[in-house]
């Protein structure tokens, strides 16, 4: 498996404790109607765990469905990293500072567009060697 896909599967799984514990907290303390801790709670889930496990995944599987390598393996890292810094930005932010938390939703945007445009490059069919 490329350490790439590891790294976004491991770190899915340690988003997934992160959002259940800060959910459990939310229970314990009654915080429920806290915007930035359903925020953090809600993304670190849904960008956390369950978009960090499909790139990990995706990244892993996908390409081989068609025959193909990944077709830009140097973007692997760069969307592992911003997808990382900006989703920690985030949650830790939205709420603060529109500012910053708007800078590192550009980033979480621009983490996308770089699995997006590798996906796509990468489930093209692969060329006939016949
Ligand atoms: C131990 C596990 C979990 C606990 C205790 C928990 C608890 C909570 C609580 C207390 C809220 C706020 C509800 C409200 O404001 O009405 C909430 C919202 C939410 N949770 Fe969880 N949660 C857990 C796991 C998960 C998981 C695994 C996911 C996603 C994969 C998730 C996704 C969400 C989302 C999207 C919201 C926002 C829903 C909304 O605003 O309508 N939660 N959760
Ligand atoms: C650049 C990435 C993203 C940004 C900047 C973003 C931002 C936001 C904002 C500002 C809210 C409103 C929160 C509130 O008013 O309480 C929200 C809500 C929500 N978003 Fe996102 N989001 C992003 C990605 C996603 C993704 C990928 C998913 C699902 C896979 C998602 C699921 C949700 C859900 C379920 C809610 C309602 C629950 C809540 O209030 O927290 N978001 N998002």
């Amino acid at each position: 498996m490329d350490p790439v896909a590891r790294n976004f599967v491991a770190a899915s799984v340690i988003y997934f404790f992160l959002g259940v514990c800060l959910g459990m907290i939310m229970v314990f303390f009654g915080l429920e109607d806290h915007m930035q801790l359903r925020f953090a709670h809600s993304h670190l889930n849904l960008l956390g765990w369950v978009s960090m496990m499909i790139y990990g995944v995706g990244y892993h599987i996908l390409p081989r469905f068609s025959g193909n390598p990944v077709a830009y393996p140097s973007f692997m890292a760069y969307h592992f990293w911003l997808a990382n810094v900006s989703l920690l930005g985030l949650v830790s932010l939205w709420g603060y500072s529109q500012l910053l938390a708007g800078i590192f939703a550009l980033m979480q945007v621009l983490a996308t567009g770089l699995f997006v445009v590798n996906i796509l490059a990468s489930i093209r069919p692969a060329p006939h060697t016949d």
